[in-house]
């Protein structure tokens, strides 16, 4: 079986490669230990002074696997995907990503935390959080009004409408577009430009561009504690079975 998730060391970059196209890499448990345990490695090894996240030609992620969301729900501080969440809050390492294709959910919000953002034309973003019966997540309740203010926020996260790479650039969402035959080299370019700059300096940097983003922890655990609620709700359950059942949801009876 292939590994979910790749790694490998560009020299100072370590590149973390979501590899599962087969489910359009959507995020599992395992996927979100290893994504997290790279933070933390960067963070303790002085050889690793950028990280990139990346996906499959075509997709980035589709979000967390909907299965997990059934049967192996997360909750608390220590589930997989709240210690990656938290860790992309509090990390000074300097984060990239190359996004290429679907976007979604954890997908579009991880984004919000990296410091450059290369996606190519084709990328498809989400936030559907609320077509299943969920909150938003990562942060991304304060963070993407602080990107596109609160009226676009409040468009993008209540209404849960896919928008374009173009709409993502123009929302601050992402840093710059490219074709796909151009992402990873582009995505590289940035990382190894960020390597190769003082380290001790560029964390202090990055520590003080978030000084105003300090009251975000404390929005991460009141979003995760709506969230994990709202995983158990009849109406997320609906919206899951409706996903592996190809239907539309009925959330009518639970109004
Ligand atoms: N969790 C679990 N499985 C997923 C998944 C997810 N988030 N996203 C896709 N898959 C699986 C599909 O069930 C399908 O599996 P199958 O081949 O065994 O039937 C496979 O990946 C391919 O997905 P498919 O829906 O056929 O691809 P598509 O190109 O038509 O659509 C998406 C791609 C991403 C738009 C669509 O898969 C989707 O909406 N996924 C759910 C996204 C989501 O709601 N994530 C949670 C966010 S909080």
């Amino acid at each position: 079986m292939t590994a979910a998730i790749l790694t490998e060391r560009d020299n100072g970059v370590l590149i973390i490669r979501l590899n599962r196209a087969e489910k359009k890499n959507a995020l599992t448990a395992d996927m979100y230990t290893v994504m997290a345990d790279a933070i933390e490695q960067a963070e303790s090894n002085r050889g690793i002074k950028v990280l990139l996240y990346t996906g499959t030609d075509g997709v980035f992620t589709a979000g967390n696997d909907i299965h997990d969301f059934l049967e192996n729900t997360p909750s608390g501080p220590d589930s997989p995907v709240n210690r990656f969440i938290v860790n992309m809050v509090r990390t000074d390492v300097p984060i990239v990503a190359a996004v290429d294709g679907v976007a979604v959910g954890i997908g579009t919000t991880m984004l919000l935390h990296f410091d450059r953002v290369f996606a190519t034309d084709r990328a498809r973003f989400s936030l559907p959080f609320i077509n299943l019966g969920l909150v938003p997540e990562a942060g991304s309740s304060m963070l993407l009004v602080e990107a596109c203010g609160y009226h676009k926020a409040a468009e993008l996260l209540m209404l849960g409408k896919p928008f374009t790479a173009q709409e993502a650039l123009e929302y601050g969402i992402v840093s710059e577009l490219c074709e796909p035959e151009q992402l990873m080299d582009k995505a590289l370019a940035a990382a190894r430009q960020l390597a190769a700059k003082p380290q001790d300096a560029l964390r202090a940097t990055k520590r003080l561009l978030r000084r105003s983003r300090e009251p975000l922890a404390e929005r991460v655990l009141a979003e995760g504690e709506l969230f994990s609620g709202c995983l158990e709700s009849a109406a997320a359950k609906e919206a899951f079975n409706a996903f592996f059942e190809k239907r539309a949801p009925n959330f009518k009876p639970f109004d």
